[in-house]
């Protein structure tokens, strides 16, 4: 085990390389099984719910050829059961999406139900509707989604509250059905797309990612297909948010600025500087921040997923800011670790008040799920003295060579490991 040790206050000042998203590539790598053929995917992220996602795939059957720390062949031919046991599944919210790839290529799918961060309760009635709607019949048994159907018929399909899971999962199931599915009240964010790009890559006919209605007609077979996933919006993000807080100077290249927007928009409340390139933003900022208030929303709004790092930017902002998370019930419990390290905050259910103090103080605490453990890491970095990130395997599902990227534009920042207590020389009885 490991932990992280931050030396805090260094300004950033540099270049990062945003590697691909991460949950585009989470939904492409199960979307593989629909053709039967080989796929070469590029630009893939090298973090652990990515390799966690070929193992399942290569425990299926599949071939699994990495080619290089970014690209993959995937030759999903091989595969020969439609069955998920728990032991695949448990570590990653993301193998949901093979019930909806399963579905699509046998008509069957028997998933167990998905593990991923723990912000409060995560259903998947959405998920179970639509396939329903496109014929399936659905069942949920010892922890187990069975689904089967003879066929999938498209249908028309409202979603009652935009999810991206949902979304995504309806999407894989919907690709092979017979005749049209309209998927109304969808979810816009830019991996939707990103999955769509590549289903249409593989042959598949879909239209409107990326607006609420997205048209599907049903094609019989797709074939392999060469795609490279989009950068990470939420790395970038959080590399933004990184360079502001520490009074940073900081180019962040392979990025879609468009897909920063929102992000971009809260910083420049916050008085900081952000000039968007055609592939890359500069953030350069005096360390000083007015306050702002933050609501997450579906995108385009301020994603959820940049929730907790732009909050430890409000923990030391000029005066009292206010969060709102409209998408989790419970995504705030991460701030009782800022507390430990000095910030000012009252939390009342999904609404949070900061009260800006002078600075963060650096403290041991841990990292409560992947985007609460890259808020440490920026706290960590903001603060005075030494930080200590605990459970920082979290962090390691979703962001790239984090540590050395830091590293790189001048972060005082390493890992170090946990020794066991019963192991230490001398504490043997
Ligand atoms: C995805 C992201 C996650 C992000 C979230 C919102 C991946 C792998 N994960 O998660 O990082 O925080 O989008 O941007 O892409 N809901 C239901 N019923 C359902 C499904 C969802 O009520 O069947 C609710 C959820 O409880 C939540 C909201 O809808 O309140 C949004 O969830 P959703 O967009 O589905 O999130 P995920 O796809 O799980």
């Amino acid at each position: 085990m490991e932990k992280l040790v931050i030396h805090g206050r260094n300004r950033l000042s540099g270049e990062i390389e945003i590697s691909g998203a991460k949950n585009a590539a989470v939904a492409i790598i199960p979307a593989t099984l629909l053709a039967q053929d080989v796929c070469r995917i590029e630009n893939l992220p090298n973090i652990s719910d990515v390799t966690c996602m070929f193992k399942i795939l290569t425990q299926m059957g599949a071939q699994v050829k990495i080619i290089n720390k970014h690209t993959v062949e995937i030759n999903t031919k091989t595969v020969n059961s439609y069955i998920i046991p728990h032991e695949m599944t448990k570590q990653l919210r993301a193998s949901y999406y093979l019930i909806g790839a399963l579905l699509g290529r046998y008509s069957r799918a028997k998933v167990a139900l998905p593990g991923g961060c723990n912000f409060g309760v995560r259903p998947i009635d959405l998920h179970i509707r639509g396939f329903e709607l496109l014929g399936a019949n659905v069942t949920v048994e010892n922890a187990m989604i069975n689904a089967k159907a003879d066929y999938l018929t498209g249908s028309s399909i409202y979603m009652d509250k935009v999810s991206v899971g949902a979304t995504i999962n309806i999407m894989l199931a919907a690709v092979k059905a017979r005749g049209l599915t309209i998927i109304e009240h969808a979810a816009k964010e830019p991996h939707i797309v990103d999955l769509a790009n590549f289903l249409n890559a593989m042959g598949a006919d879909v239209r409107g990612a990326g607006t609420d209605v997205i048209k599907i007609h049903g094609v019989q077979n797709l074939h392999g297909c060469t795609y490279s996933i989009i950068p990470d919006q939420i790395e970038a993000g959080t590399y933004m948010v990184a360079a502001a807080a520490t009074g940073g100077d900081v180019l962040i290249k392979n990025v879609i600025p468009k897909h920063l927007e929102s992000i971009t928009a809260k910083l420049l409340e916050c008085g900081v500087s952000v000039t968007e390139y055609d592939e890359a933003v500069r953030v350069v900022s005096d360390g000083k921040f007015r306050k702002c208030n933050v609501k997450t929303m579906p995108h385009p709004g301020f994603p959820t997923d940049m929730q907790p790092q732009m909050a430890v930017l409000l923990t030391v902002a000029n005066g009292t800011s206010i969060v709102s998370e409209s998408v989790w019930d419970n995504r705030f419990k991460y701030i009782e670790q800022l507390v430990r390290m000095g910030a000012n905050v009252q939390v009342d259910g999904t609404i949070a008040v900061f009260q800006g103090v002078p600075e963060l103080t650096g403290a041991p605490v841990r990292a409560d799920d992947l985007r609460a453990g890259a808020a440490m890491i920026i706290a960590g970095l903001m603060a005075r003295g030494k930080t200590e990130i605990e459970d920082i395997i979290y962090i390691d599902r979703g962001y790239e060579d984090y540590v050395e990227k830091l590293r790189n534009v001048g972060a005082d920042i390493y890992r170090k490991t946990i020794v066991p207590e019963g192991n230490k020389m001398g504490s043997a009885g």
